[in-house]
């Protein structure tokens, strides 16, 4: 696709995505909760990281490949769970897992996607599956039973939502989930043909309006009808649920959300293979701290012993030097392909991925990095500069 052929920064993937996206959908992903300070403050706090050039090493022998929970990865890079992929692109998160399987690398289904978890799982690659917990705890033990049988060789499970986000932008523009479309929203579609005809009336025409699909029956129309009924969020979620899930998955099993050492204990604690430190892309909570500001903490606590990976704001490749610089084993991608899908579908996430490919390769080379394992604190400049 032409468009996608002349972007070359993450950003220029963002504008191609802001064009073709209804504005309340594009709003629904780019923007953060509340006032948007988490959201900027991830981005503000990388960039407040300045990093060591080495030069004159010999780069000839280079792998950007790395070990995660047992198994080779081409890159540090996953796919974070995003659940309105299937709003970006017409099976939006099939077309995510084909990037990251051709990539090498993970691509991790969100409980909310709107395409089955049968048809990811033809997508092959190192699928894993997100889980937000609900009230129903039996509903929920059924989604992790069923991810397990298709093959999905990771549980990631989130632990920040339990009584959901405070996003006005998304009142205002009339998309929310369910759907409840007012003025602003309906002219917002009408004004973007393309993004109806290429992915509205396609999902309509191929599987029916769009739905949560993998979860129950009864709750699946939840994203478009009001008055379905909502599955509820565990409010009561504690440890001990996480420590039940890993004893039922039998495999790795990822937290998502730790932002503090305590956390971070706790999770590992319960059986955690791994953290995910991440501050939901600034969505959850606007007040938290970034993540590679939180990073370190984590790191200290459990980075000896288990898994530590990073989301929330990277948006070049020098973002992911700097994330393993202070300890992640590996990023997680959430807008950064979002925006790839929604510019072009799996071309556009396969752009996004070569985007940070190159420059975290031209990052690691300036900072005499020839592989991950050798990205460590030394590269990061500490100030005064
Ligand atoms: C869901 O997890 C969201 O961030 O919208």
């Amino acid at each position: 696709m032409a468009s996608i052929k002349r972007c070359y920064s993450i950003e220029d993937l963002r504008q191609v995505a802001k064009k073709r996206l209804p504005h309340g959908i594009f709003e629904y992903i780019d923007r953060g909760t509340e006032d948007g300070v988490a959201l900027s403050g991830n981005r503000a706090a990388f960039e407040r990281l300045r990093l060591n050039t080495r030069f004159m090493v010999d780069l000839r022998d280079r792998d950007m490949g790395t070990e995660i929970l047992g198994k080779r990865i081409e890159l540090p890079i996953g796919i974070a769970p995003t659940a309105v992929a299937g709003l970006m692109w017409y099976q939006g998160e099939y077309a995510l897992a084909k990037a990251a399987a051709d990539a090498g690398i993970p691509f991790t289904l969100a409980t909310g996607s709107l395409t089955p978890m049968e048809k990811i799982a033809e997508a092959g690659g190192r699928l894993w599956f997100q889980l937000y917990m609900w009230e129903e705890k039996e509903l929920s033990y059924e989604l992790v039973r069923r991810a397990k049988s298709l093959g999905f060789e990771t549980l990631v499970v989130t632990i920040d939502s339990a009584l959901g986000r405070l996003r006005e932008h998304n009142e205002k523009n009339g998309f929310t989930f369910p759907f409840k479309p007012n003025a602003r929203a309906l002219v917002d579609m009408t004004l973007n043909p393309g993004w109806l005809t290429r992915v509205l009336f396609k999902t309509i025409i191929k599987s029916g309006m769009p739905k949560n699909a993998n979860y129950p029956e009864h709750y699946q129309p939840m994203v478009t009808l009001r008055g379905t009924p909502k599955p509820k969020a565990n409010k009561g979620m504690t440890w001990e649920d996480v420590a039940r899930l890993k004893e039922m998955w039998d495999g790795p099993m990822l937290v998502k959300s730790v932002m503090t050492p305590v956390d971070a204990r706790m999770a590992v604690q319960h059986g955690a293979d791994g953290v995910v430190v991440s501050n939901h892309g600034g969505r959850a909570v606007d007040s938290a701290l970034a993540t590679i500001e939180a990073l370190p903490g984590v790191v200290d606590e459990v980075g000896s012993e288990t898994t530590v990976i990073l989301d929330s704001g990277i948006r070049r490749g020098s973002d992911i030097v700097k994330a393993l610089a202070l300890g992640a084993d590996m990023v997680l991608l959430g807008r950064a392909t979002l925006y790839g899908i929604a510019a072009g579908g799996q071309p556009g996430a396969d752009k996004a991925i070569q985007i940070l490919s190159t420059e975290l390769e031209k990052t690691m080379a300036s900072t005499g990095c020839r592989r991950p394992s050798e990205i460590t604190q030394d590269v990061i400049a500490t100030p005064p500069f």
